[in-house]
């Protein structure tokens, strides 16, 4: 089986390679997938440049999530049969033809899921559920805010807020991105300029949020603070622009606005672990009938990785970049 692997942190494309080694053998209570798919994230592309939150051990293979077909049981495993469809639940090492994991940590989904989105379901859909309930839901009928609303994270923030009985305001640094908003049911989007907090105040119907949800930095969220209603708090998960935050004295003092983190790693390790499988279960409801969409914009063979790598971290691309684990090498 073929697999992917870096032997040190660095620019991915550069330090990635694809290497063939025997097929895992699952062991007492372990599942092999045999992986259909798995997204190319920015997570992925920081971990394999060691900047992410969790550091390689090194040589490493990349993938914070994906989606495979039962293929072999260890012993002693019940409840999963071959031919299953199945992601892991826990994060590393998806970009690979065949893995073996614990069958606990493994969630069957319906066989009749979309593959492609049942790939992406692990880290994006579940971010954007612990974004609107981590710190407690927004109340039905209110507003909140976004930045980099083009990203798969916000879309999902989107479909999920609207599916909450929320209204969404958001930032997109493209127009020509807000089409795609709107279609996955953004009440509004406006470019992420200097103009937003005044065309957002005349919006019909909108009202201060108490929820900003930021994954730019900059002045970008600096515009989500000044929209925040007094009390708001602004949840950072990502840090595109690479810019740290800029926060004047007066919205913390005057406006008594509070500032958060979001790491998924972290909320879900702070979960029972019933709680996890149920919400996933949920979500993968979710992705079944319609609810939760990501764009997907191109699929790539393992052979040409190093394309995908590239493709994967440029900008305006308007959907994910697939690996496709199962195409003949
Ligand atoms: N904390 C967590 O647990 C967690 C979990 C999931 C995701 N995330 C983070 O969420 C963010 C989005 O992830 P994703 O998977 O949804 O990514 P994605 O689909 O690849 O989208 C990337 C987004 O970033 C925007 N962008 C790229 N460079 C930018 C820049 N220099 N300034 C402003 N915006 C920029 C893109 O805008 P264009 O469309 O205009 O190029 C696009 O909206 C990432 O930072 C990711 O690490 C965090």
């Amino acid at each position: 089986m073929r697999s992917v692997l870096f032997r040190e942190t660095g620019s991915p494309p550069s330090v990635s390679s694809v290497i063939s080694s025997p097929d895992p053998i699952p062991g007492p209570g372990e599942v092999r997938l045999r992986m259909r798919f798995a997204p190319i994230n920015p997570a992925d592309l920081n971990f394999i440049e060691g900047s992410y939150g969790r550091k390689p051990d090194l040589p490493a293979t990349p993938g914070m999530e994906g989606v495979g077909i039962v293929d072999a049981l260890g012993p002693d495993v019940s409840n999963i049969n071959p031919g299953d469809v199945a992601i892991p639940l826990g994060p590393g090492g998806t970009w690979a033809e065949t893995i073996v994991r614990p069958a606990a940590d493994l969630l069957v989904l319906p066989p009749d899921i979309d593959l492609q989105q049942a790939a992406m379901l692990r880290v994006n859909p579940a971010t954007a559920w612990g974004l609107l309930h981590s710190r407690g839901q927004p109340a039905k009928g209110s507003w909140i805010v976004q930045n980099a609303a083009s990203s798969a994270a916000a879309h999902c923030v989107i479909s999920l807020a609207r599916h909450l009985g929320l209204h969404s305001l958001n930032l997109v640094r493209r127009p020509e991105s807000a089409d795609a908003c709107l279609a996955a049911g953004a009440d509004f989007v406006l470019t992420d300029d200097a103009s937003a907090p005044a065309t957002a105040a005349a919006i019909p119907g909108f009202s201060p949020p108490s929820l900003a949800i930021n994954a730019v930095g900059g002045d970008s969220a600096l515009r989500l603070l000044n929209l925040l209603a007094p009390g708001g708090t602004m949840a950072t998960y990502g840090a595109m622009s690479r810019q740290p935050l800029k926060v004047p004295n007066g919205l913390l003092i005057f406006k008594d606005l509070h500032l958060n983190g979001f790491w998924l790693t972290r909320w879900l390790a702070q979960l029972p672990p019933t709680e996890v499988r149920s919400l996933y279960t949920n979500l993968a409801n979710l992705v079944l009938n319609g609810t939760i969409h990501q764009p997907v914009a191109a699929t790539y063979p393992l052979e040409n990785l190093h394309d995908a790598l590239v493709h994967a971290s440029t900008s305006a691309r308007g959907g994910k970049i697939l690996l496709d684990l199962q195409s003949p090498g």
